[in-house]
C-alpha cells in the first residue's frame, strides 16, 4: 500500500525529518520559506497530512481548499492560527504539541524578566557601540527580584513552569489570574495568591507575566486600562502571544514612565514589530525564541510526528485538539 503523503510546511530538525521520511512519503520545503495561502490551500488536495508551524495561517479558505487531507498535525502548542470549527466541519481532525516546549518557554519568560529588570538589552547596546565609559553607583540601575510579587495572567503549564523558576530561584511572591483556581498542590507549592480579577493582580504585581492563548478571546485584553492598572514602575512580559498585548498603549505606558520596562517575544503581525516600540530602551525585543532549543524542537517534531503515526495507525490521535 503506498504510503501516506506528508508535508511539512517548514524545515524541522533534521533527525526528525529523517524518522518521518522513514515512515512516510515526506515532501519537504527545502527552501524554508513560508508557503503562501495558496499554496497551503492547494496542499489539502495533495497530502494526507499536512504539518504547519505557528506562523502558516489556516482559515477555513485554506482549510477547503482541496479535499485529501485527513489531518492536520501542528508543531507547536499554539493553535488560533487553525481555523478548529472548518476543520472539524470537514472532518479533518488537527492535533497539537502540548508539554514538550513548557520548560523552554518558562526558562525564556525569566530571561525576559532578568532581561529586563537589570537592564540587559541597555547594557548590550551600550558596550556594542562603545558608549561605555565604566563603572558607577549609578551606572544602569535595575529592579531586583527577590521578594517582588510575579502576577501570572494564566496558569496552564508554562505558567506554572514560569512560577515555580521565579519562586523557588529567584525568591519571587506568586500571584496569578486565571478561569479557576490552581491545585491546593500548586498553590502550596508556589504559595501563590489567586485573583479572580485581572485589573486587581495587575496592581498588586511589580512583574506581569502572560501565559494564556492568543485568539478572538484574549484579543487587546492588555488594553491602554490595563496597563493604566498596573502598579506604576511595573514590568511586563509576554511569551505568550502578541494579539494579547495593544501594542500603541503599552509603547505609550514605556514612554510615560507607567511601566519601567517590558520584555517581548511575540508580536501580532510576525516578524513586523511595532515600530514605535523600535526606538525604547527600556524594551526587550526577541523573535519568538520561546521554544528554540535544539531539543524542544527536536522533542516538538517527535510529538508531531506520533500523531500522524497514531492516525496512519488508525489509534485515537494523543494530542487531538478537533
Ligand atoms: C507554540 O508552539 O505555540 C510556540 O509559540 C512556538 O514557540
Amino acid at each position: 500500500m503506498a504510503k501516506p503523503r506528508v508535508l511539512l510546511t517548514r524545515r524541522w530538525p533534521e533527525e526528525v525529518e529523517r524518522h518521518a521520511a522513514e515512515r512516510f512519503d515526506v515532501t519537504l520545503n527545502e527552501s524554508d520559506q513560508p508557503l503562501s495561502q495558496a499554496e497551503l490551500a492547494a496542499a489539502m488536495g495533495e497530502f494526507d497530512v499536512i504539518c504547519p508551524v505557528v506562523p502558516d495561517k489556516l482559515p477555513a479558505e485554506v482549510i477547503n481548499g482541496g479535499n485529501r487531507a485527513k489531518l492536520i498535525a501542528n508543531y507547536g502548542v499554539g493553535f488560533e492560527h487553525i481555523d478548529l470549527a472548518a476543520a472539524q466541519a470537514k472532518g479533518v481532525a488537527v492535533t497539537n504539541t502540548p508539554g514538550v516546549l513548557t520548560d523552554a518557554t518558562a526558562d525564556l519568560a525569566l530571561t525576559l524578566i532578568l532581561m529586563a529588570a537589570r537592564r540587559a538589552g541597555e547594557g548590550e547596546r551600550e558596550v556594542r557601540a562603545g558608549r561605555w565609559t565604566g563603572w558607577g553607583p549609578t551606572h544602569l540601575n535595575g529592579a531586583s527580584l527577590k521578594g517582588k510579587t510575579l502576577g501570572l495572567v494564566g496558569l496552564g503549564r508554562i505558567g506554572i513552569a514560569t512560577a515555580q523558576r521565579a519562586r523557588h530561584g529567584f525568591g519571587m511572591r506568586i500571584a496569578y489570574y486565571g478561569r479557576r483556581e490552581c491545585t491546593p498542590e500548586v498553590a502550596r507549592e508556589l504559595e501563590a495568591e489567586f485573583y479572580p480579577d485581572l485589573h486587581e493582580l495587575l496592581a498588586a504585581s511589580d512583574f506581569v507575566s502572560l501565559h494564556i492563548p492568543g485568539g478572538a478571546e484574549t484579543a487587546n485584553l492588555i488594553d491602554a486600562v490595563a496597563l493604566a492598572a498596573m502598579k506604576p514602575g511595573g514590568y511586563l512580559i509576554n511569551t505568550a502571544r502578541g494579539g494579547v498585548v495593544d501594542h500603541a498603549a503599552l509603547a505609550e505606558a514605556l514612554r510615560s514612565g507607567q511601566l519601567a520596562g517590558a520584555g517581548l517575544d511575540v508580536y501580532p503581525a510576525e516578524p513586523k514589530v511595532p515600530e514605535e516600540l523600535l526606538g525604547l530602551d527600556n524594551v526587550v525585543l526577541l523573535p519568538h525564541l520561546g521554544s528554540a532549543t535544539r531539543e524542544t524542537r527536536i522533542a516538538m517534531g517527535e510529538r508531531a510526528l506520533a500523531n500522524v503515526i497514531a492516525w496512519a495507525e488508525g489509534r485515537p490521535l494523543p494530542d487531538r485538539i478537533a
